[in-house]
């Protein structure tokens, strides 16, 4: 059974796409199987983050039948598969609601499905809430995005939602931020990543490629993989690991 984790947050804009996107290709260079999903109906970011141009079937289409999901499965040139979103302008009131039932036929086509959210907790974000089983909440370090992110998460958790952790992000580590110890304290929930503000991330937007391709040691690319390590169960290879393998000698313990 796949694991489905929705990327979550209070307000919008805080880093959830970049979140879901760099997690997704993170996982997928682990040797995981992984299917991305744009369930922000109302305003999708995925392809465009992803640089994904021509995407003729879309979450819209499967919620309103009028496609397969294998028809709205494209593949990303790191190995992602990706379920878009419609992306334009065209008026489609689709019933939110039946993406639980969808979502669920993929839960063995995967090892993760990951699911990029709506902000807040309107009806597309709710509606996210019911498909996913584990949840990510990211918030970034100022009182109004961690104030609001709080009320994501205790509705998550008013309905026994597993919740990973959270994920702050845009971190400057100034004066001018909550400090991570006290992000923790308010919510009494772990923090699970640490992604700095990083400037490659929004060059890396420009250019339609994330920033785990486009700048790879960059700091943002190292804390989004890490977060997909802590997320899998596997730790950073250290030197000595690194050393033993170069070598090809097995490690007694
Ligand atoms: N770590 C970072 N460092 C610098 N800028 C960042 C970082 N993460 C995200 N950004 C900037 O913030 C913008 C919003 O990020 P993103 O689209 O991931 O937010 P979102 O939460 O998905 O927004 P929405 O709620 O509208 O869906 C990006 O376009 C990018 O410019
Ligand atoms: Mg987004």
């Amino acid at each position: 059974m796949s694991r489905i984790i929705g990327v979550f947050s209070g307000k919008g804009g805080v880093g959830k796409t970049t979140t879901a996107v760099n997690l997704g290709i993170a996982l997928t260079k682990l040797g995981k199987s992984v299917i991305l999903v744009d369930s922000n109906v109302n305003t999708p970011n995925v392809s465009l983050h992803l640089g994904m141009n021509f995407t003729p079937f879309t979450i819209q289409d499967i919620i309103e039948n009028q496609t397969y999901i294998p028809q709205a499965l494209y593949i990303h040139e790191s190995g992602l598969r990706v379920i878009p979103a419609d992306f334009s302008l065209k008026d489609r009131h689709v019933d939110i609601s039946e993406l639980k039932n969808h979502m669920h036929k993929l839960a063995g086509e995967s090892d993760y499905v990951i699911m990029d959210c709506a902000p807040g907790l309107g009806p597309d974000a709710r509606a996210a809430i019911e498909a996913c089983s584990e949840f990510l909440i990211v918030t970034n370090p100022e009182t109004p995005a961690v104030a609001d992110a709080y009320k994501t998460y205790k509705s998550i958790k008013g309905m026994n939602g597993k919740v990973l952790g959270l994920v702050v992000n845009k971190v400057n580590n100034d004066a001018y931020e909550l400090q991570s110890g006290e992000i923790e304290d308010f919510f009494n929930e772990n923090i699970i990543g640490i992604v700095p503000e990083d400037r490659n991330v929004r060059a890396s937007i420009q250019d339609r490629k994330p920033i785990t391709i486009y700048r790879p040691n960059s700091k943002a690319a190292r804390a989004y993989r890490k977060l997909a390590m802590q997320i899998e169960g596997v730790r950073e290879p250290t030197l000595g690991d690194i050393l033993f393998s170069l070598l090809n000698m097995d490690r007694k313990k």
